[in-house]
Formats: structure tokens, C-alpha cells, sequence
């Protein structure tokens, strides 16, 4: 890839989240979510689950009862922060993102989830609360998925308004800002 030309790198972006929300092992499998809290930032990993170029779509499961699906719904701004240790590049999207839990659609997605990852949302109790025995939260899958799990799944919507990407390597460091106007990405390169 040839990192000289603004319309390259947007497309190697959306190339590697489209990797990454499909492979595994794709460093862009995992991102780091920033919301707002109302007081400071709150960040942490999350998986990408679907990226989609044409509507500048990105996707992330969340609990929603979890601090993070209460802070979207207030601050809809987040940050999403990808970061390929192999090649130098870390790249931050910016854009609003919304919330979306109990719809039909969701239901029938939610029929083809394995019970291993369906258990995630059946916790007894809020995420984050405190629990005098760590083992308890969860039911166990033995007992089969309690039907209120699915209601405490929800998928993160986000939208791609702004992509910072840098590039850190020893020929040089590069960094461009990407913003959406009028149908598409204008690009700038800026200071690294
Ligand atoms: C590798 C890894 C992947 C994770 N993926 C997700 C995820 O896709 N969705 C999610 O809600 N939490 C995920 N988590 C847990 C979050 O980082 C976080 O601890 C949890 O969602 C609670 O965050 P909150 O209290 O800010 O809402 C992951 C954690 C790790 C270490």
C-alpha cells in the first residue's frame, strides 16, 4: 500500500475495519469505544461485529443496562480507536451512535447467536454493580438462556463522521483527517 495519496488510505481504512469486523485474529478485531459520561471520558475494548463502507457503518454488541449503553444514550458522540501494532497505524473514528435493543430484527438475529455468547447478557444484575461472589453472576448455559437475555442485548449503531489516521514508521510519520460532506470524505493531510 502506498501511503502518498489521501484516496489510498481511505480505502486501505475501510478495507481493514471490513478485515477486521470478519477476521478473528485482524488487529481491527478489537477497538477501543470512548463515550462521555457526562463528568469524563470513559474507554474500553470492545469487539467489531460489522463495518459497512457505503453507509459508513460500524457495529458493537453491548449489554444494555451497561454504563456504556446509558452514556451513548445521553452523549450519542463516541470515538471508536483501532490501532495494527504490525504496521504502525492507529485510526480514530468519530460520529454519533445509537442504541438498538428488543426490535424484530434483533430477535431474529438473536436466534442464531450460540448459547455461549448469548449467557453474556444473562447476568444477574446490572454490569458494572458489585457482587459479593464473582462466580454468581452468571446462571450458567446448563440451565438453558433466560428468556430476559434477550432483552439485555443490544447492537451499537455507529455512523463515521471524522477518521484520524496516523501512520508511525521510519521512513516518516503521517496523519490525514478525513471528515463527511455532501455524500463522501474530503481528506487533509495534517502535522503528525
Ligand atoms: C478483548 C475484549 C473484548 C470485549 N468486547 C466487548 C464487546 O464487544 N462488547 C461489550 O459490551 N464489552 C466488551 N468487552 C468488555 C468491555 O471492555 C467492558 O469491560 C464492558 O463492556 C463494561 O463496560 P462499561 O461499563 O463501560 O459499559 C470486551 C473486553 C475485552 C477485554
Amino acid at each position: 500500500m502506498i501511503f502518498s495519496e489521501l484516496d489510498h488510505i481511505l480505502d486501505a481504512t475501510w478495507d481493514s475495519v471490513e478485515l477486521g469486523s470478519t477476521l478473528p485474529k485482524h488487529p481491527f478485531r478489537r477497538a477501543v469505544l470512548g463515550t462521555y459520561d457526562g463528568h469524563r471520558p470513559q474507554i474500553r475494548t470492545v469487539i467489531l461485529r460489522f463495518s459497512d463502507r457505503e453507509s459508513r457503518q460500524l457495529q458493537v454488541f453491548s449489554d444494555n443496562r451497561s454504563a456504556k449503553s446509558h452514556e451513548i444514550m445521553q452523549y450519542p458522540e463516541i470515538s471508536l480507536l483501532f490501532y495494527d501494532p504490525q504496521e504502525g497505524i492507529q485510526i480514530r473514528f468519530n460520529g454519533p451512535a445509537r442504541i438498538e435493543a428488543g426490535t424484530k430484527e434483533l430477535e431474529e438475529f438473536w436466534a442464531d447467536l450460540p448459547p455461549e455468547s448469548k449467557i453474556n447478557y444473562a447476568t444477574h444484575g446490572i454490569p458494572g454493580s458489585p457482587v459479593d461472589d464473582p462466580l454468581s453472576a452468571f446462571p450458567g448455559v446448563e440451565h438453558g438462556i433466560p428468556a430476559a437475555a434477550f432483552k439485555n442485548f443490544s447492537v451499537i449503531h455507529f455512523t463515521a463522521e471524522e477518521i484520524d489516521w496516523l501512520r508511525l514508521g521510519v521512513a516518516g510519520h503521517f496523519r490525514a483527517r478525513f471528515v463527511f460532506r455532501n455524500n463522501g470524505f474530503t481528506g487533509t493531510w495534517l502535522v503528525p
